[in-house]
């Protein structure tokens, strides 16, 4: 039995206290809001972001790092990707090397183009991560139906760690030394699936749907490649796997936020609309700032950019993509 600690109290940090506790851990919650944990006290700890669920009784809730970073065994980052970073400043001072880290959350950070490890390892010099990804949306790990993902680190023995930690019979975790792979792939699928959704909100079918996500996953490939990730990774349950859920599933904020999109809302719109982090959002430049850094082609994203931030209309949009040069496949 270990001691975990989650930071972030939304609909991802939750499903996983339910993994943990029904492993047989010991969980504790930080949230950066101490009327969060209030909420969830007063409330019978229910759970806000997954409607009639409930946290377990044995979970205790804090909002002040040092107590709820005491004595764990592993700390789980599942805060949005835009909160990586003021959340491992607060931890940095009571982080111990001995306290494995593993980072749940999607998205490349815009200023750095870091990946949230790398954000993670930059605030706290020496920090050990790992990173669980691939197809899993919170609304059906919560009901125990069967999801299979994939634990990363360059430290095999922490990837080793996180599997025994959270794998059981509905929650199959396998191991993988290509954080790189994973983590471009878990953020990267973001800005493809708010060109499915956009795609699906214009009135275009699944044949289109179809072609963004065999497209997309080329373009995600090239960049992952291009800084030091595996082919087979993008070829695995943190790249095609996480991409076809998030492009397909009624859960996936991104396509439901490109879907409003299509159908003529601003993003910012959407965002509220959806009512939760919408990280293809944040992550569409930073992706964009990768293609030119790496020199990798992104015509997908490139035209998700100009929908989102350039004002393009999105059916000019799919046009353009549509009649760009011939091309063999
Ligand atoms: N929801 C899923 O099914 C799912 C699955 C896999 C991965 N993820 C990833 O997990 C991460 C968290 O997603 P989520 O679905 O839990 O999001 P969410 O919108 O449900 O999270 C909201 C929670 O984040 C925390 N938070 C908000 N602002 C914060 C801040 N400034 N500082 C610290 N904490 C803050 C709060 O506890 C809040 O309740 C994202 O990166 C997401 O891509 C989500």
């Amino acid at each position: 039995m270990a001691q975990i600690t989650i930071l972030g109290a939304g609909s991802w940090g939750s499903a996983l206290s339910h993994v943990l506790t029904e492993n047989g851990h010991r969980v504790r919650i930080w949230s950066y809001s101490e009327d969060e944990v209030k909420r969830i006290l007063a409330s019978e700890r229910r759970i806000e972001k997954i409607p009639g669920y409930y946290y377990d009784k044995s979970i205790e809730f804090s909002s002040d790092m040092q107590q709820a970073v005491l004595g764990s065994d592993l700390i789980v980052f599942a805060v949005p990707s835009v909160a990586t970073r003021s959340t491992a400043e607060k931890l940095a001072p009571f982080y111990t090397k001995e306290t494995g880290i593993v980072s749940v959350s999607k998205g490349i950070e815009e200023d750095t183009l870091f990946t949230q490890t790398q954000i993670i390892e930059d605030q706290i010099p020496g920090a050990v991560t790992s990173v669980l990804s691939g197809p899993s949306h919170a609304e059906e790990v919560i009901k125990d139906l069967p999801t299979v993902l994939v634990a990363g680190s360059t430290d095999q023995r922490l990837a080793e760690k996180v599997q025994d930690i959270f794998m059981n019979e509905n929650f199959r975790v396998y191991t993988s030394t290509d954080v790189v792979g994973i983590e471009v792939g878990a953020s990267l699928k973001n800005v493809i699936a708010l060109a499915a959704g956009m795609s699906d909100g214009v009135g275009n079918g699944d044949n289109a749907r179809a072609a963004l996500i065999t497209r997309g996953i080329r373009e995600i490939t090239a960049i992952a490649v291009a800084m030091g990730g595996h082919r087979d990774t993008l070829n695995g349950l943190a790249g095609i796997g996480d991409l076809i859920v998030t492009c397909s599933s009624v859960h996936s904020r991104n396509h439901q936020a490109g879907v409003l999109i299509g159908q003529g809302a601003s993003y910012q719109e959407a965002m509220e609309r959806v009512h939760m982090v919408v990280e293809g959002v944040y992550s569409a430049k930073a992706a964009l700032a990768l293609g030119k850094k790496y020199k990798v082609s992104m015509p997908i994203i490139t035209e998700v950019n100009k929908v989102l931030f350039g004002g393009k209309d999105v059916a000019c949009g799919v046009r353009d993509l549509m009649c760009r040069d011939k091309k063999a496949e």
